[in-house]
Protein backbone atom coordinates (compact mmCIF):
# COMPACT_ATOMS: atom_id res chain seq x y z
CA UNK A 1 0.00 0.00 0.00
CA UNK A 2 0.97 3.62 -0.26
CA UNK A 3 1.56 5.54 3.07
CA UNK A 4 1.92 9.00 4.04
CA UNK A 5 3.14 9.78 7.52
CA UNK A 6 3.41 12.90 9.15
CA UNK A 7 6.08 13.12 12.07
CA UNK A 8 8.86 11.72 11.32
CA UNK A 9 10.01 11.00 16.08
CA UNK A 10 9.77 7.83 17.64
CA UNK A 11 6.82 6.80 16.23
CA UNK A 12 6.32 7.86 12.84
CA UNK A 13 10.30 7.01 12.15
CA UNK A 14 9.97 3.48 13.33
CA UNK A 15 6.17 3.12 11.67
CA UNK A 16 8.34 4.30 8.59
CA UNK A 17 11.24 1.50 9.07
CA UNK A 18 8.93 -1.20 9.53
CA UNK A 19 5.84 -0.72 7.12
CA UNK A 20 8.84 0.56 4.16
CA UNK A 21 10.78 -2.98 5.45
CA UNK A 22 6.99 -4.82 5.12
CA UNK A 23 6.95 -3.78 1.39
CA UNK A 24 4.75 -0.87 1.77
CA UNK A 25 5.66 2.57 -0.20
CA UNK A 26 6.36 4.76 2.19
CA UNK A 27 6.57 9.10 2.07
CA UNK A 28 6.92 11.07 5.17
CA UNK A 29 6.32 14.45 6.09
CA UNK A 30 7.54 16.92 9.14
CA UNK A 31 7.49 20.07 9.41
CA UNK A 32 11.71 20.51 8.88
CA UNK A 33 12.96 22.10 5.81
CA UNK A 34 13.13 20.39 2.62
CA UNK A 35 16.99 19.45 3.17
CA UNK A 36 16.52 18.01 6.52
CA UNK A 37 13.13 15.99 5.75
CA UNK A 38 15.03 14.75 2.86
CA UNK A 39 18.31 13.70 4.94
CA UNK A 40 15.78 12.01 7.54
CA UNK A 41 14.01 10.20 5.32
CA UNK A 42 17.27 8.66 3.69
CA UNK A 43 18.08 7.46 6.28
CA UNK A 44 15.02 5.94 7.07
CA UNK A 45 14.74 4.46 3.87
CA UNK A 46 11.97 5.85 2.30
CA UNK A 47 10.24 8.83 0.13
CA UNK A 48 9.51 12.26 1.37
CA UNK A 49 6.68 14.73 0.11
CA UNK A 50 5.61 18.21 1.49
CA UNK A 51 2.94 18.65 4.07
CA UNK A 52 0.99 19.94 1.62
CA UNK A 53 1.22 16.66 -0.46
CA UNK A 54 1.31 14.57 2.14
CA UNK A 55 -2.17 13.29 1.26
CA UNK A 56 -1.65 12.67 -2.38
CA UNK A 57 -1.77 9.53 -4.04
CA UNK A 58 -1.73 7.54 -1.01
CA UNK A 59 -3.82 4.66 0.62
CA UNK A 60 -3.43 5.79 3.76
CA UNK A 61 -2.19 8.79 6.02
CA UNK A 62 -0.50 8.17 9.62
CA UNK A 63 -0.39 11.09 11.86
CA UNK A 64 2.39 11.07 14.39
CA UNK A 65 2.52 14.39 15.67
CA UNK A 66 2.29 15.87 19.21
CA UNK A 67 -1.93 16.56 19.36
CA UNK A 68 -1.65 20.40 20.37
CA UNK A 69 0.33 20.64 16.99
CA UNK A 70 -2.68 18.91 14.63
CA UNK A 71 -4.53 22.36 14.41
CA UNK A 72 -1.90 23.86 13.39
CA UNK A 73 -1.98 21.06 10.16
CA UNK A 74 -2.94 22.93 6.72
CA UNK A 75 -6.62 23.07 6.99
CA UNK A 76 -6.96 21.92 3.20
CA UNK A 77 -4.83 18.90 3.87
CA UNK A 78 -7.31 16.62 2.71
CA UNK A 79 -9.40 18.71 0.13
CA UNK A 80 -9.64 16.93 -3.00
CA UNK A 81 -8.28 13.71 -1.49
CA UNK A 82 -10.49 10.78 -2.26
CA UNK A 83 -13.19 9.66 1.34
CA UNK A 84 -11.23 6.09 0.55
CA UNK A 85 -8.16 7.22 2.19
CA UNK A 86 -8.23 6.03 5.81
CA UNK A 87 -6.68 8.35 8.43
CA UNK A 88 -4.75 7.08 11.47
CA UNK A 89 -4.31 9.06 14.86
CA UNK A 90 -1.65 7.69 16.62
CA UNK A 91 -1.68 10.67 19.36
CA UNK A 92 -1.80 10.99 23.21
CA UNK A 93 -2.17 13.87 24.96
CA UNK A 94 -0.57 14.95 27.79
CA UNK A 95 -0.58 18.15 29.55
CA UNK A 96 2.81 18.55 30.24
CA UNK A 97 3.75 18.19 26.55
CA UNK A 98 0.57 19.69 24.79
CA UNK A 99 -0.15 22.41 27.53
CA UNK A 100 -3.53 22.11 29.29
CA UNK A 101 -6.42 21.91 26.12
CA UNK A 102 -9.54 22.33 28.45
CA UNK A 103 -11.51 20.68 24.81
CA UNK A 104 -10.37 16.97 26.24
CA UNK A 105 -12.69 17.57 29.89
CA UNK A 106 -15.63 17.19 27.69
CA UNK A 107 -14.54 15.49 24.28
CA UNK A 108 -12.69 11.99 23.64
CA UNK A 109 -8.85 12.96 21.55
CA UNK A 110 -9.43 10.99 19.28
CA UNK A 111 -12.98 12.68 18.30
CA UNK A 112 -11.14 15.98 18.50
CA UNK A 113 -8.74 14.82 16.12
CA UNK A 114 -11.05 13.35 13.41
CA UNK A 115 -12.92 17.30 13.71
CA UNK A 116 -9.43 18.65 13.58
CA UNK A 117 -8.86 17.07 10.16
CA UNK A 118 -12.21 16.98 8.91
CA UNK A 119 -11.71 13.33 8.37
CA UNK A 120 -12.31 9.75 9.88
CA UNK A 121 -10.17 8.61 12.25
CA UNK A 122 -8.53 5.19 12.92
CA UNK A 123 -6.98 5.37 16.80
CA UNK A 124 -3.73 2.94 16.35
CA UNK A 125 -0.22 2.40 17.33
CA UNK A 126 -1.22 5.12 20.39
CA UNK A 127 -0.83 2.37 23.50
CA UNK A 128 2.29 1.05 23.04
CA UNK A 129 5.60 2.81 23.71
CA UNK A 130 7.71 3.37 20.93
CA UNK A 131 10.38 1.24 22.29
CA UNK A 132 7.90 -1.27 22.54
CA UNK A 133 7.05 -0.99 18.97
CA UNK A 134 10.41 -0.88 17.59
CA UNK A 135 11.92 -3.95 19.91
CA UNK A 136 8.71 -6.29 20.68
CA UNK A 137 7.33 -7.24 17.90
CA UNK A 138 7.48 -10.54 16.58
CA UNK A 139 6.12 -13.05 13.53
CA UNK A 140 2.63 -13.98 13.43
CA UNK A 141 3.27 -17.72 14.23
CA UNK A 142 4.67 -16.57 17.79
CA UNK A 143 2.47 -17.49 20.63
CA UNK A 144 2.15 -14.40 23.09
CA UNK A 145 2.44 -11.40 21.26
CA UNK A 146 2.44 -8.25 22.38
CA UNK A 147 -1.19 -6.64 21.63
CA UNK A 148 -2.04 -3.22 20.44
CA UNK A 149 -5.79 -1.69 20.88
CA UNK A 150 -7.35 0.17 17.86
CA UNK A 151 -11.09 1.68 17.26
CA UNK A 152 -12.86 3.50 15.11
CA UNK A 153 -16.23 3.22 12.87
CA UNK A 154 -15.14 2.00 9.51
CA UNK A 155 -15.12 -1.99 10.18
CA UNK A 156 -12.90 -1.96 6.76
CA UNK A 157 -10.59 0.71 7.49
CA UNK A 158 -9.74 -1.09 10.86
CA UNK A 159 -9.31 -4.81 8.94
CA UNK A 160 -6.52 -2.90 6.84
CA UNK A 161 -5.09 -1.05 10.00
CA UNK A 162 -4.88 -4.20 11.65
CA UNK A 163 -3.50 -6.09 9.23
CA UNK A 164 -0.38 -3.20 9.49
CA UNK A 165 -0.16 -3.89 12.54
CA UNK A 166 -0.04 -7.75 12.41
CA UNK A 167 2.80 -6.62 9.44
CA UNK A 168 5.18 -4.66 12.55
CA UNK A 169 4.83 -7.77 14.81
CA UNK A 170 1.25 -7.24 17.06
CA UNK A 171 -1.98 -8.61 17.47
CA UNK A 172 -4.36 -6.12 17.11
CA UNK A 173 -7.43 -5.88 19.19
CA UNK A 174 -10.92 -3.51 18.32
CA UNK A 175 -11.34 -1.48 21.17
CA UNK A 176 -14.80 -0.48 19.40
CA UNK A 177 -15.96 2.54 18.02
CA UNK A 178 -14.02 6.05 18.01
CA UNK A 179 -16.52 6.76 21.03
CA UNK A 180 -14.94 4.11 22.67
CA UNK A 181 -11.03 4.57 22.03
CA UNK A 182 -10.75 6.26 25.67
CA UNK A 183 -10.49 2.72 26.51
CA UNK A 184 -6.41 2.97 25.05
CA UNK A 185 -5.95 6.37 25.96
CA UNK A 186 -3.11 7.41 28.45
CA UNK A 187 -4.17 6.61 32.25
CA UNK A 188 -5.71 3.63 31.24
CA UNK A 189 -4.65 -0.03 31.82
CA UNK A 190 -4.14 -1.03 28.31
CA UNK A 191 -2.05 1.79 27.65
CA UNK A 192 1.89 1.00 27.26
CA UNK A 193 1.59 -2.05 29.51
CA UNK A 194 2.23 -4.64 26.95
CA UNK A 195 -0.12 -7.02 27.48
CA UNK A 196 -0.96 -9.78 25.04
CA UNK A 197 -3.83 -10.44 23.64
CA UNK A 198 -6.04 -11.85 25.81
CA UNK A 199 -4.71 -9.58 28.85
CA UNK A 200 -5.56 -6.31 26.45
CA UNK A 201 -9.06 -7.43 25.49
CA UNK A 202 -9.99 -7.97 29.54
CA UNK A 203 -8.30 -4.18 29.91
CA UNK A 204 -9.99 -2.63 27.50
CA UNK A 205 -13.32 -4.24 28.70
CA UNK A 206 -12.87 -2.55 32.13
CA UNK A 207 -15.73 -0.87 33.68
CA UNK A 208 -16.52 3.02 32.79
CA UNK A 209 -15.28 4.05 36.35
CA UNK A 210 -11.84 3.85 35.62
CA UNK A 211 -12.46 6.17 32.80
CA UNK A 212 -12.95 9.04 35.49
CA UNK A 213 -9.57 8.44 37.50
CA UNK A 214 -7.45 8.08 33.76
CA UNK A 215 -6.66 11.57 33.81
CA UNK A 216 -5.19 11.70 37.30
CA UNK A 217 -2.67 8.72 36.73
CA UNK A 218 -1.79 9.86 33.14
CA UNK A 219 -0.56 12.84 35.21
CA UNK A 220 1.18 11.33 37.92
CA UNK A 221 2.91 8.50 35.68
CA UNK A 222 4.57 11.99 34.28
CA UNK A 223 5.31 13.28 37.64
CA UNK A 224 7.10 9.92 38.60
CA UNK A 225 8.98 9.70 34.69
CA UNK A 226 9.71 13.68 34.95
CA UNK A 227 11.27 13.64 38.99
CA UNK A 228 13.68 10.89 37.35
CA UNK A 229 17.74 12.44 37.85
CA UNK A 230 18.45 9.13 34.95
CA UNK A 231 16.33 8.13 31.79
CA UNK A 232 15.07 5.36 32.79
CA UNK A 233 14.97 1.45 31.62
CA UNK A 234 12.12 0.39 29.46
CA UNK A 235 11.54 -2.49 32.34
CA UNK A 236 11.08 0.28 34.67
CA UNK A 237 8.65 2.48 33.09
CA UNK A 238 6.96 -0.77 32.34
CA UNK A 239 6.66 -1.69 35.71
CA UNK A 240 5.51 1.81 37.07
CA UNK A 241 2.88 2.03 34.03
CA UNK A 242 1.53 -1.13 35.27
CA UNK A 243 1.34 -0.54 39.12
CA UNK A 244 -0.63 2.40 38.55
CA UNK A 245 -3.95 0.29 37.79
CA UNK A 246 -5.55 -2.19 40.21
CA UNK A 247 -7.25 -3.82 37.65
CA UNK A 248 -4.12 -4.18 35.26
CA UNK A 249 -3.46 -8.18 34.40
CA UNK A 250 0.03 -7.91 34.52
CA UNK A 251 0.37 -5.73 38.06
N1 LIG B 1 6.86 8.26 21.77
C1 LIG B 1 6.04 7.29 22.17
O1 LIG B 1 6.45 6.36 22.90
C2 LIG B 1 4.60 7.32 21.74
C3 LIG B 1 3.85 6.12 21.87
C4 LIG B 1 2.54 6.10 21.39
C5 LIG B 1 1.98 7.24 20.85
N2 LIG B 1 2.71 8.40 20.80
C6 LIG B 1 2.04 9.60 20.26
O2 LIG B 1 2.31 9.64 18.86
C7 LIG B 1 2.50 11.01 18.45
C8 LIG B 1 3.91 11.12 17.88
O3 LIG B 1 4.81 10.88 18.94
P1 LIG B 1 6.39 10.80 18.74
O4 LIG B 1 6.95 10.52 20.10
O5 LIG B 1 6.70 9.92 17.61
O6 LIG B 1 6.84 12.23 18.25
P2 LIG B 1 6.56 13.72 18.78
O7 LIG B 1 7.75 14.15 19.52
O8 LIG B 1 5.23 13.80 19.44
O9 LIG B 1 6.44 14.47 17.37
C9 LIG B 1 7.58 14.75 16.66
C10 LIG B 1 7.29 14.88 15.19
O10 LIG B 1 6.16 15.73 14.95
C11 LIG B 1 6.52 16.64 13.91
N3 LIG B 1 5.67 17.83 14.01
C12 LIG B 1 5.43 18.60 15.11
N4 LIG B 1 4.61 19.61 14.78
C13 LIG B 1 4.32 19.47 13.47
C14 LIG B 1 3.54 20.20 12.57
N5 LIG B 1 2.86 21.29 12.95
N6 LIG B 1 3.47 19.78 11.29
C15 LIG B 1 4.16 18.67 10.88
N7 LIG B 1 4.91 17.94 11.70
C16 LIG B 1 5.00 18.33 12.97
C17 LIG B 1 7.97 16.94 14.19
O11 LIG B 1 8.55 17.52 13.04
P3 LIG B 1 10.12 17.89 12.98
O12 LIG B 1 10.83 16.56 12.89
O13 LIG B 1 10.24 18.67 11.74
O14 LIG B 1 10.43 18.64 14.24
C18 LIG B 1 8.48 15.53 14.50
O15 LIG B 1 8.80 14.82 13.31
C19 LIG B 1 2.30 11.88 19.70
O16 LIG B 1 0.99 12.38 19.73
C20 LIG B 1 2.53 10.90 20.85
O17 LIG B 1 1.80 11.24 22.01
C21 LIG B 1 4.01 8.45 21.21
Amino acid sequence: MKIGIIGTGPIGSTLAKKLGNAGHEIKVTSKSSEHELSETAKKLGVGHSSLQNIAKDVDIVIVAIPTSAIPTLPKNLFEGISDKVIVVDTSNYYPTRDGIMPVFDNQLESVWVSEQLGRPVVKAFNNLLAYSLENEGRPNAEDNRVAMAISGDDENAKKIISQLIDEVGFDAVDSGNLSESWRHQPGMPSYCTELNAKELTLALADKDEIKRQAATLRDKSMEIFISLTEPPTHEYVLNILRSLFPTNPKR
